[in-house]
């Protein structure tokens, strides 16, 4: 992506609560992140994102699932009113939909994830649980382009927490959503300033690929 003249449009899918919306509001507010939010989709139309984006006077609009064919026709007409507001990047953040091959595949390079694990380790839903059980030491968050391959394609970013003896899926959850903000603002910034690419599905940061994704810092910066 080359250095960019105006401000990078997002469109932002979410399908519920919407805490990763609100960091991005909050930072395109206070100038923190040269960004602005072209709208909001979701497939659920109660989402707290929708009332957070319209709070802040953002686009909001949802389109439930129900009565579509298949999903290719369901992701059609979504990403029709996503393709609208004319994004330069479509952000999932917290969208829990899957989304079908066509409507990635046209938008590989374009759209990011991001996921509650240290990909690869724990796709999928319920992901908290997932470190539980496996009795890691060490859990957190990646920021990764969206391809076909369901929580697998390139990840450009994560932050690392440490799971403590006696945590239970709410306290393991709760600690990696606080550090899940910082890390999506910190690699938005990196895409707003025109720093990261994606080549035949590797991600480049400055024009070289990047070995093995950043690591987020305890101050908030890449390592
Ligand atoms: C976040 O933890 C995000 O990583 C996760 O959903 C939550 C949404 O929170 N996403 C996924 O699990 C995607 N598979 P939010 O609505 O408060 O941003």
């Amino acid at each position: 992506m080359a250095a960019r003249p105006r401000a990078l449009r997002l469109a932002v899918l979410a399908s519920g609560r919407g805490s990763n919306l609100q960091a991005i509001l909050d930072a395109i507010a206070t100038g923190t992140l040269d960004a602005e939010v072209a709208g909001v989709f979701s497939d659920q139309p109660e989402a707290r994102a929708l009332q957070r984006a319209r709070d802040a006077g953002v686009h909001a609009e949802a389109l439930p699932a129900t009565g579509f064919p298949s999903r290719e026709a369901f992701d059609a007409a979504f990403f029709a009113r996503v393709d609208a507001v004319r994004p330069d990047l479509v952000v999932c953040a917290g969208y829990m939909r899957i989304i079908g091959a066509p409507a990635v595949e046209a938008r590989v390079g374009h759209m990011l994830n991001i996921h509650p694990s240290l990909l690869p380790a724990f796709k999928g839903l319920r992901t908290h649980r997932q470190a539980l059980a496996a009795g890691v030491g060490e859990h957190g968050a990646s920021v990764h382009f969206v391809t076909p391959d369901l929580d697998g394609g390139p990840v450009l970013a994560q932050v690392r927490v440490p799971v403590l003896a006696g945590d239970d899926e709410a306290a393991l959850a709760a600690r990696v959503l606080a550090r899940e903000h910082p890390l999506l603002l910190a690699a938005l910034r990196l895409l707003a300033g025109g720093r990261v690419a994606l080549r035949e599905r590797v991600v480049h940061l400055d024009g070289a690929p990047l070995a093995q994704p950043l690591q987020l810092t305890a101050n908030d910066g890449f390592a």
